[in-house]
């Protein structure tokens, strides 16, 4: 037989019957909750008690940050530039990068890839080429993020604390040591080190921020939906400095491609 186009280990049909992993899905509903479902299709096994928790953690300490990230400031300008629900949410998702939501990719692709290598190499590494470390540091938590650390505790708490989680520590007191300052394990680099420790792929790393944020993104951008039209726009007198050339004329004897 020929080797079809599309493949999927995913899902499939069996007549008018939907298998999920191989799971009828109708057997699922009420049976599993909603981060049960998410590891089954993620995973393709069902979660141990401690792996469902453990991923509710993460989650839920994900869910929301305020109205200040880029993601939602995305989210909320695309609305009030007149769209609907779904182009505010796929906008807030576009704005998730190495700063914002994508250092958990990073970070994971880090600890999954230099596991052998100590610390104090990685730090050395990172800052004598002037490059950030994922996963560490955080515009106003500069003692600790309390959200990392929450996360860190139910990962050994729950069976999940082992070599990815240590690396992460060790990174944490190396930067402080090389550096002279603290950058702290942010919520990134909490949940990287644990779900590379549940045996995750460093290139679903930006899946779980995805999964974790966007409940927060559509209810930031259903709440746009209700304020006025363009009022997401910036008032240049308070908000902009500009810094271009002064106004000037264009040359009289400029004749342009006309
Ligand atoms: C999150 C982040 C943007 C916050 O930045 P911030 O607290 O405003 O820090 P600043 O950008 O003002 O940088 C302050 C100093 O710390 C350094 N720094 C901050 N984060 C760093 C990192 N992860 N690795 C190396 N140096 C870092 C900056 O280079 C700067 O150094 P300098 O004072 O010698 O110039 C920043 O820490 C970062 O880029 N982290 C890596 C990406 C990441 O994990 N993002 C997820 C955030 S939840």
């Amino acid at each position: 037989m020929s080797e079809k186009m599309w493949k999927t280990g995913i899902s499939t049909h069996i007549g008018k019957k939907a298998y999920v992993r191989g799971y009828p899905l109708e057997d699922l509903i009420g049976k599993l909750s909603f981060t049960e479902a998410i590891y089954l299709v993620l995973k393709g096994e069902l979660p141990t008690e401690n792996e469902r928790k453990m991923l509710d953690v993460i989650f839920v300490s994900t869910i929301e940050h305020s109205i200040a990230p880029p993601s939602v400031i995305a989210a909320r300008a695309v609305i009030s530039g007149g769209n609907s629900l779904h182009v505010g949410v796929g906008a807030g998702i576009l704005a998730f990068g190495s700063a914002h939501g994508g250092a958990l990719e990073d970070i994971m692709k880090l600890l999954q890839e230099n596991i052998e290598k100590t610390p104090e190499e990685i730090v050395r590494e990172y800052l004598s080429s002037g490059k950030r470390i994922p996963g560490f540091g955080h515009r106003f938590f500069k003692e600790f993020d309390p959200r990392a650390k929450n996360i860190l505790d139910y990962a050994r708490k729950l069976g999940f604390y082992g070599k990815y989680c240590k690396l992460l520590e060790g990174i944490e007191k190396e930067i402080e040591r090389q550096k002279g300052k603290k950058l702290v394990i942010n919520v990134d680099g909490a949940i990287a080190a644990v779900v590379s420790e549940m045996g995750f792929d460093w290139r679903l790393g930006k899946g779980f921020f995805i999964i974790g944020r966007v409940p927060g993104l559509v209810a930031h951008t259903y709440e746009e939906l209700f304020e006025r039209p363009f009022s997401k726009r910036l008032d240049e007198e308070k908000d902009v400095e500009y810094i271009g050339k002064e106004p000037r004329k264009l040359p009289e004897d400029y004749k342009g491609n006309w």
